[in-house]
């Protein structure tokens, strides 16, 4: 008999995931029957671009955080796939920070090659996932929102690749209730000329704070406000950009700060960060972590401890994303044809997580997190036939650009970098990032080299 796999969501994770059996398929090997449930009409995840905020069309919670005008917050070079490099796909090199429908179409480009569109049920939250431990069968309960029926199929794997960063983290502060202006969440915000010539207060300093921010700054925002609960983020920002402690309460229009100080605000953005949110499975199955690297209770990063035929993608904080999701996806599709051996014992799977819990610890600052990962992917490829690559040259693309933050927080992305793929150096980007209006990708594409 067949194995049988689902996976759960057709972002970059659950498509590298597809694209890992097809290669082993291409190969001449027999691979399990796959099938992915997708509740989006299209494949992309979150760089499907979705103009909805709120419900979806069909009444879902609406999957997209991306908005109008991203542009890559790192190096392209860090994320290039090892079996599909940019150039194969654009048949020229690109510059190195593309806005999101320049790596969308470089995302879809690999597996529409790999031709697995077919695998993907579209308009089909999962519902529900239950297991049972006398047949070690898990039942996958979809919904096919077209028909509007709800059907039940069994799995011998379940490999969820729902993404973490949809469900927002929200907190309230004491008069939020009579703000006199719109208060939203990163998870909401779609454009940034909607706050053009507005005072605007953000919340946050992580890359939400810095990117939406930065966005409205392009866009012609008034004056920026970021409150820091922790720490700030100390970058040398625009003239009209301001840093400050930690948000106390509002009243009106106007913001109090713990310092004392205060400030008049149009609207408030709440770059707060998002939770791990699995309301498709129930308590014995559900992830249950923070967002950091060495993400609670999975082995490897991937295998659930408490019942190791399910898996988790992605569910680590990312400073790799694409390459990374690769590494667990060969990881996987490796354990599950029955290559890799996963311990049964679940002490020995604890042990595991609780050794990179610490190595994650030990790590002093932003440099180390990302040797760490780097290192996490060298491991994991390391298992499997995924193509070799320069991992060490993708952790020095990340300083690289860390140290061009420092420099210039609105012109790191002005930089190039090279490809540890293909060697080649990317081209300077035509117009320089904060003069770039257009993000469409005829616009980007328009560079000669
Ligand atoms: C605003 C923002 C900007 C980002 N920018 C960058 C960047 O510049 N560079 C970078 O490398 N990374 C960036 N990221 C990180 C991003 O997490 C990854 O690039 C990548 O999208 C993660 O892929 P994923 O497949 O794990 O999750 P997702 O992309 O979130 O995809 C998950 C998929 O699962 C589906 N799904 C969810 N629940 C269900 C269910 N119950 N049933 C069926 N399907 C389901 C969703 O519809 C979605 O298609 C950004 C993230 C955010 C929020
Ligand atoms: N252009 C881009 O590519 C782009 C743009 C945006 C986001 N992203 C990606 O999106 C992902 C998520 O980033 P994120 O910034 O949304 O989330 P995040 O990295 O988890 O950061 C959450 C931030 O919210 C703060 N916070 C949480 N609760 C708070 C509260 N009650 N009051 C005040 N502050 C609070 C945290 O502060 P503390 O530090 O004090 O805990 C932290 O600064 C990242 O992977 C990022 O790369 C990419």
């Amino acid at each position: 008999m067949t194995k049988r796999v689902a996976i759960i969501g057709a972002g970059p994770s659950g498509l590298a995931q597809m694209r890992a059996f097809q290669s082993s398929a291409q190969k001449g090997e027999e691979i399990p029957e796959i099938v992915c449930f997708e509740k989006q009409e299209n494949w992309g995840g979150l760089w499907n671009y979705n103009w909805r905020t709120g419900l979806d069309q069909y009444g879902e919670p609406v999957h997209g955080s991306m908005y109008r005008y991203l542009w890559s917050n790192g190096p392209k070079e860090g994320l290039e796939f090892a079996d599909y490099s940019f150039e194969e796909h654009f048949g020229k090199q690109i510059a190195s920070y593309p806005p999101r429908a320049v790596l969308f179409d470089y995302i879809i480009g690999r597996v529409e090659k790999a031709n697995i569109r077919d695998w993907i049920r579209f308009n089909s939250p999962v519902r529900n996932v239950q297991h049972d431990p006398e047949t070690k069968k898990f039942t996958v309960t979809a919904h096919d929102q077209v028909k509007d029926s709800t059907y039940s199929e069994e799995f011998d794997h379940v490999i969820v690749a729902s993404g973490h960063f949809s469900t927002p983290n929200v907190p309230h502060y004491e008069g939020f209730e009579d703000f006199n202006g719109r208060i939203l969440h990163a998870h909401d915000f779609r454009e940034a000329r909607e706050f053009k010539g507005l005072d605007v207060l953000l919340l946050g300093t992580s890359y939400s704070a810095e990117d939406i921010g930065s966005q409205c700054w392009k866009y012609g925002a008034k004056s920026l406000t970021v409150a820091h609960r922790t720490a700030p983020m100390g970058f040398n920002w625009p003239d009209n950009w301001s840093e400050v402690p930690a948000l106390k309460k509002v009243d009106g229009n106007t913001a109090y700060f713990i310092d004392g100080t205060e400030k008049e605000v149009d609207a408030i953005i709440l770059c707060t960060g998002y939770k791990h949110f699995f309301n498709f499975l129930p308590d014995d199955l559900r992830l249950k972590t923070t967002n950091r690297l060495a993400a609670a209770d999975l082995y490897k990063g991937v295998a659930y401890v408490h019942n190791p035929d399910l898996f988790y993608l992605g569910m680590q904080d990312q400073w790799f994303t694409f390459n990374m999701f690769d590494a667990q996806a060969w990881y996987v599709r490796d354990a599950i044809m029955g290559k890799i051996e996963i311990p049964q014992d679940k002490a020995a799977l604890i042990a595991d997580v609780d050794q990179r819990v610490a190595a994650e610890d030990a790590g002093a600052d932003d440099y180390a997190a990302i040797q760490y990962q780097g290192d996490y992917i060298k491991e994991l490829i390391d298992e499997t036939d995924y193509p070799s690559f320069d991992v060490q040259g993708a952790c020095d693309a990340f300083y690289e650009w860390k140290g061009n933050k420092k420099k210039g927080i609105m012109t790191f992305r002005d930089h190039p970098h090279k490809s540890i793929m293909t060697g080649t150096m990317a081209p300077i980007h035509h117009t320089v990032w904060k003069d770039a209006l257009d993000d469409s990708m005829d616009c980007y594409m328009q560079n000669d080299v």
